[in-house]
């Protein structure tokens, strides 16, 4: 047993050296190796020449000991067979599959150029935060070109930044579809050893359980959390623990970052679902999404991300401005459509991420400013509204216990000064009582209105006749017509929109107005408002 383990080894290791060596080598006839560019989990890879059709190749050879089955090569055409169908221009062509002296090995097309991991190493070295602009717009082209594979029944199986290639002409094309399957069921061997780097493995992968198109935007979702934050979600220190915190979906969630809006951070959380059904279930689904969040800012994602391989810091501020530029268009809606607190997450969000939108009339800091007093001052109406409620019930239930005070025949049977124990309460007779209808109290209620009908009319509003109301009125009133639409502040105060805003009393004298709309020039100036007069301003912002 011991001396067939050695043989096998030995094979291995013959094999192995004759890989390194094989430079300079003509493989089936036709493929010239030139230089070795890169070794990953599955194979080495070198640069090679086509003598037939004279042309620049890659050529894959798979490392003999992933070979285990006799029935791989049969395997591996079969599978070639269907991968060599994806014809699209962000992918990598399959070329050719052939064999040199029982090893398979695979001709593609050559990218001249480096991979994802090594752009980000390039630009985002140590602590800096990748752009979130520009993250999105690579994984839309990832989900782009794996949405192309999965129409045509095709799992990728092995998403991760090596298998992102990055020409020198900033073409961004995805390779390895379907190689993973070749080589084995599952990307974890019998000794527990992963093929490759664990980190984007979906928990299908680990626990070997079906592998569907579900299971690719796991690991898309893992991508897109790398793009956006810089780490993997499940980062460790060993394969092992990556490995557990991917089965365990332990992971912090981007929108507890800072400056990732919550439909992105949605987004990458329904990817990260353990359960495939709770997750888009093809990259369709998710590149969908993803356009529907960039699509407003980055309507080209291929010609945006070539400019971003030649200016990537221009390229990722101009994108951010573009991006806060709508939302600050959304947060408008928002309000616009009395939703404040979405309105207010994406002001915060705007303002995290510097608070440029492109426009100098834009006043975000203000908007902000006037969205939190309005949360304060609904809140602030909320609690008086319960305390008011409170009061008005405490009124009735009291008015119900003495069965009307102005009810004398209720007023023979109920004492209406509490009773405190070791107080001696002097009973007037109830013939007195009789004689004074009017119960004695505090505030008396004017003839023909009970107490809590007059709190409940000056809760609704409804003016309650007094000798004081039929005074000279000190109040006006401002009637304002803007066009377009238009945020309405008086005196510093957010009073709501035009046209739903239009009239409204305010104290006699000077007040100064503002009105504003996001897309046309403030105006501000100060009215007055006369006694009993009704003043009328029309206000039109494109002028
Ligand atoms: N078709 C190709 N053209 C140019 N470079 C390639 C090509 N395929 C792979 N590479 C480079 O070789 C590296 C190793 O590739 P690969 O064997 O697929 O391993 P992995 O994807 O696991 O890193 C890749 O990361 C990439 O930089
Ligand atoms: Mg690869």
């Amino acid at each position: 047993m011991k001396v067939k383990r050695c043989l096998i080894l030995d094979v291995i290791l013959i094999k192995l050296h004759f890989m390194n060596t094989m430079e300079g080598q003509l493989l089936a006839d036709r493929y010239l190796l030139k230089e070795e560019i890169g070794r990953g989990g599955m194979a080495i890879i070198y640069t090679g020449n086509d003598t037939l059709l004279k042309r620049e190749v890659a050529i894959k050879i798979l490392y003999p000991h992933l070979i285990s089955d006799s029935n791989l090569m049969q395997r591996f055409i079969n599978e070639a067979r269907i991968i060599a169908k994806l014809n699209y221009r962000s992918i990598v062509s399959l070329y050719d599959i052939a064999e040199h002296e029982g090893i398979p090995f695979l001709v593609l097309e050559y990218i001249h150029g480096y991979n994802l991991r090594e752009l980000y190493e390039r630009l985002y070295k140590g602590e800096r935060k990748p752009p979130l602009e520009t993250a999105l717009v690579i994984a839309s082209i990832v989900c782009d070109a794996v949405a192309h594979a999965h129409s045509m029944g095709i799992v990728h199986r092995d998403i991760k930044p090596e298998n992102v290639l990055i020409s020198d002409q900033g073409d961004m094309k995805i390779t390895d579809f379907g190689l993973a399957h070749i080589l084995a069921d599952t990307r974890i061997t019998a000794s527990g050893v992963t093929i490759g780097s664990p980190e984007f493995m979906s928990p299908e992968h680990i626990s070997s359980s079906n592998i569907s198109t579900a299971s690719d935007v796991f690991s898309l979702g893992s991508l897109i959390y790398w793009l956006i934050t810089g780490v993997p979600p499940f980062s460790a220190d060993n394969t092992m623990s990556i490995l557990t915190r991917i089965s365990r979906n332990d992971y912090e969630r981007t929108g507890k970052k800072g400056g990732i809006d919550d439909c992105i951070a949605g987004i990458v959380d329904k990817s990260l679902k353990p359960d495939p059904l709770d997750r888009y279930k093809d990259a369709a689904e998710l590149s969908n999404a993803i356009h529907n969040v960039i699509d407003g800012f980055a309507p080209d994602p291929y010609i945006l991300f070539k400019s971003y391989t030649t200016a990537p810091g221009q390229t990722a501020r101009e994108l951010a401005v573009r991006h806060n530029r709508i939302r600050y268009e959304n947060a408008v809606a928002y309000i616009q459509s009395n939703r404040f607190e979405k309105a207010l997450a994406l002001i915060s969000t705007i303002l995290e991420t510097g608070g440029e939108t492109g426009d100098d009339s834009v006043d975000v800091s203000g908007l902000m400013r006037q969205l939190k007093y309005r949360k304060y001052k609904r809140l602030a109406i909320s609690i008086m509204e319960i305390v008011i409620v409170l009061l008005l019930s405490a009124i009735i239930a009291r008015e119900d216990y003495t069965g009307g005070f102005l009810n004398p025949s209720a007023a023979k049977s109920v004492p209406l000064t509490p009773v405190k124990p070791g107080i001696q309460v002097k009973q007037e007779p109830a013939a007195a009582l009789q004689k004074k209808p009017k119960a004695p109290r505090k505030r008396s209620a004017p003839a023909g209105k009970t107490a809590s009908q007059q709190v409940k009319a000056a809760y609704l509003h409804q003016p309650v006749k007094t000798a004081e109301n039929n005074r000279k009125p000190d109040i006006g009133s401002l009637e304002l017509i803007t066009y377009p639409w238009a945020m309405v502040f008086i005196d510093g105060k957010y009073m709501g929109e035009t046209p739903r805003f239009k009239t409204i009393s305010l104290s006699t004298g000077k007040h100064e107005i503002s009105i504003m709309n996001p897309y046309l020039k403030p105006h501000s100036e100060v009215i007055e408002i006369k006694p009993g007069q009704t003043l009328t301003k029309r206000i039109n912002l494109n002028e």
